[in-house]
């Protein structure tokens, strides 16, 4: 009896002893092997398209990667639907076609050669997305850089300059791409994801604000993440409104359980996600509401101005909506989660922001430098040569927006320490510097111009025809 339980675990030993060495000697085998993620293409596509997936997934491995894991690339869209040349295409990569003569690239052979457009516009994407298209051309993404031009001090008094513009304002609002007189794109327009890029082909923006290439997915864009890029910051603070809010917290706290990639159409509140992302508020259909790629739907108060107007009053690039049908829109949003009063109330304090910054903050401010220009105490030809003109700006364009936009997206500490509290110590300084000089009659001491003030002030003529 205990000489074969001996033998049993003498035998179950020797066993074990053979895995355990097994084991590590197949794992120090395997681990010499790369991992290949293998890609076989199982569906019929013309063979100019096999040749740019088979050369880029050499040259490019990134590239290749994301589009074979996009539905693009399920549904057999290849790259000869986005990049082949269109007749009058101005962008045309004329570099490109040297690569169809290089042996030492797989494909490299002069029989696949197609002409390709190095840039892929909402004008491509419209023949297959063209209700997206149409809603995205009307919107104030779209339209921004005209917007900006209506409205800016410092394009208009040219006070940054043009590499300042390009690596700050224009890779947010999106730049004019031109093409050089060499035929290549101008390299101070490009590369470029801005939301109003305004395309060579005449239409305006890059999905890939959103959708980035090459996944173009529905679930990066339904994440907060898609809008931080240019949503952020001390003037318009979206991201860290959201963060700070109760639906951000929600969000950390549950995404992994989120269904970001539903179906359009079929993205549901409290199924899919349990508190709204900015898309879920924004644009993702809703109940009733449909979805859009128009951000300005569903917006009652223009809380990025001077002083706050309804999107159909703002003059420089009006809403075709009314404002009640919008506030209704974004209220049946908050409906799949909320009740009726738990919602009015809401809109109720977010309304209250409203008026009282423009009444007993904003309005009182603005008629004191009206004032103040028209005594000739503030000179008006330049702008930010003055302190007060630097104040009168950050009253409106950071600590006033913060104010009201902390309210209108439920953040307390941006709504009062980042917002109104900032306003009143930026109010009373303001106040008692231009009571001062109206009372001595003294002119604003005037500071050297801002460095840098290099910038065109021309607008583009491509958007202001002349
Ligand atoms: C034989 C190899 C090869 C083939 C086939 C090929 N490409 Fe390329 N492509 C390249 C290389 C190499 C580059 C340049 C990479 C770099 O700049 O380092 C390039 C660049 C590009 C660019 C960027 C061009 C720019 O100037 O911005 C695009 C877009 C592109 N290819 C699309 C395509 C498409 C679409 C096809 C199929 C119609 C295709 N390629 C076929 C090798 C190839
Ligand atoms: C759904 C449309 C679409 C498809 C399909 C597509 N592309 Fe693109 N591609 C784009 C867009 C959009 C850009 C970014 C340029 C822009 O903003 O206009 C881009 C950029 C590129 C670039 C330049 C990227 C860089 O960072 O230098 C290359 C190279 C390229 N594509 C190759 C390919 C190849 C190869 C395929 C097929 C495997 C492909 N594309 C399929 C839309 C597409
Ligand atoms: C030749 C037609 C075609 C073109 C051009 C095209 N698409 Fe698509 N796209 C499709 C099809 C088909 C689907 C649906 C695939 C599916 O659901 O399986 C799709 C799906 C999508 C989706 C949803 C992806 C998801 O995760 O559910 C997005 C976003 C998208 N496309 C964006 C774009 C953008 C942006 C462009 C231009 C840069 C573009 N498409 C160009 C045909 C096209
Ligand atoms: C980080 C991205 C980013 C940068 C950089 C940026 N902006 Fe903006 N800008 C935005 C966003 C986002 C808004 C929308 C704010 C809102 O509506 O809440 C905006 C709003 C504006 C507006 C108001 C438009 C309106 O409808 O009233 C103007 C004008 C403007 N920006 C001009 C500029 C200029 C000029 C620069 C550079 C000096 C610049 N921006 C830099 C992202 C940016
Ligand atoms: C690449 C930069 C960029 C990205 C990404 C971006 N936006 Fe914007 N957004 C802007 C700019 C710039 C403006 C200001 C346009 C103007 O008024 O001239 C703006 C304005 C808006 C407005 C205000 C519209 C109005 O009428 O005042 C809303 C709402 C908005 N964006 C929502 C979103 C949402 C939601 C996302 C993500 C799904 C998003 N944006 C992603 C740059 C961006
Ligand atoms: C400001 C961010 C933003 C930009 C820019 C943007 N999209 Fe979208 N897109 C979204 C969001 C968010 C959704 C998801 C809506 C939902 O929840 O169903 C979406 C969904 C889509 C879908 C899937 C629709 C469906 O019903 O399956 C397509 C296709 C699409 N976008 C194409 C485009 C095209 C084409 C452009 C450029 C003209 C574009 N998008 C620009 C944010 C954006
Ligand atoms: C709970 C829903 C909700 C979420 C989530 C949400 N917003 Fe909003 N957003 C609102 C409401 C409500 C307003 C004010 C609407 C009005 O004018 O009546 C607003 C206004 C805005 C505006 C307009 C500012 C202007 O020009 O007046 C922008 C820009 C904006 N949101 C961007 C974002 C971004 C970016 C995110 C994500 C980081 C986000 N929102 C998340 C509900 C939401
Ligand atoms: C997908 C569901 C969903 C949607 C849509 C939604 N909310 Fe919420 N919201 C929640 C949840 C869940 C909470 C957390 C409630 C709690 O504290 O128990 C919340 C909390 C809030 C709070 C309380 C904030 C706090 O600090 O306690 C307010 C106010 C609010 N939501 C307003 C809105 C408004 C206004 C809208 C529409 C513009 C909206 N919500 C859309 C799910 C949602």
């Amino acid at each position: 009896m205990r000489k074969r339980t001996l033998f049993l675990i003498l035998g179950l030993l020797a066993a074990g002893l053979l895995l355990v060495v097994g084991i590590p000697f197949n794992w120090a085998q395997q681990s010499n092997f790369p991992q290949v993620k293998e890609f076989r293409i199982e569906r019929s596509m013309p063979p100019q398209a096999v040749a740019c997936i088979e050369c880029h997934k050499a040259t490019q491995p990134g590239v290749f990667a994301d589009w074979a894991k996009s539905r693009h690339a399920n549904a057999n869209i290849t790259c000869l639907d986005c990049h082949l040349a269109q007749p009058g295409d101005r962008d045309i990569a004329k570099g490109h076609e040297q690569y169809y003569n290089r042996s030492d690239l797989p494909y490299g052979e002069a029989k696949y050669k197609v002409p390709i457009a190095s840039i892929v516009t909402p004008k491509d994407c419209s023949r297959c997305h063209p209700d997206e298209a149409k809603q995205y051309a009307r919107s104030k993404h779209a339209n921004t850089i005209e917007i900006m031009w209506k409205l800016d001090p410092w394009l208009n008094k040219g006070m940054n300059s043009d590499n300042e513009r390009k690596t700050g304002c224009f890779n947010c609002h999106g730049t004019v791409i031109k093409i050089d007189e060499n035929g290549d794109i101008d390299p101070n327009t490009w590369p470029n994801a801005g939301v109003g890029r305004l395309n060579v082909d005449g239409s305006k923006g890059a999905c890939t604000s959103c959708h980035t290439r090459h996944r173009f997915s529905v679930a990066e864009a339904r994440m907060p993440e898609a809008c931080d890029q240019c949503h952020l910051g001390p003037d318009h603070p979206q991201i860290e409104i959201y963060e700070e809010s109760k639906h951000g917290t929600l969000y950390h706290a549950y995404k992994h359980e989120y269904n970001f990639n539903a179906a359009g159409g079929t993205w549901t509140a409290g199924i899919d996600y349990r508190a709204p992302t900015c898309a879920a508020c924004h644009m993702s259909g809703s109940g009733k509401v449909l979805t859009s790629h128009d951000v300005t739907e569903r917006l009652s108060w223009e809380t990025q101005a001077p002083l706050t107007v309804r999107p159909e009053n703002f003059k420089p690039f009006p809403s075709n909506s009314d404002w009640q049908t919008e506030r209704n829109k974004m209220k049946a949003i908050c409906q799949q989660c909320h009740g009726n009063s738990w919602i009015d109330d809401f809109y109720d304090g977010f309304d209250k922001a409203v008026m009282e910054y423009n009444e007993v903050y904003f309005k009182p401010v603005k008629k004191k430098m009206d004032e103040l220009y028209e005594k000739g105490l503030v000179d008006k030809t330049k702008y930010f040569d003055e302190h007060l003109e630097l104040q009168y700006y950050e009253i409106w364009h950071h600590e006033g927006r913060r104010a009201r936009m902390g309210a209108m997206m439920m953040a307390p500490d941006y709504a009062w320490w980042h917002g109104f509290y900032e306003v009143k110590n930026r109010f009373n300084a303001f106040m008692e510097e231009a009571n001062h000089l109206l009372k001595t009659g003294e002119k604003a001491y005037r500071w050297d111009p801002y460095p840098n003030a290099t910038g065109s002030t021309k607008r583009p003529v491509e958007i202001f025809p002349e």
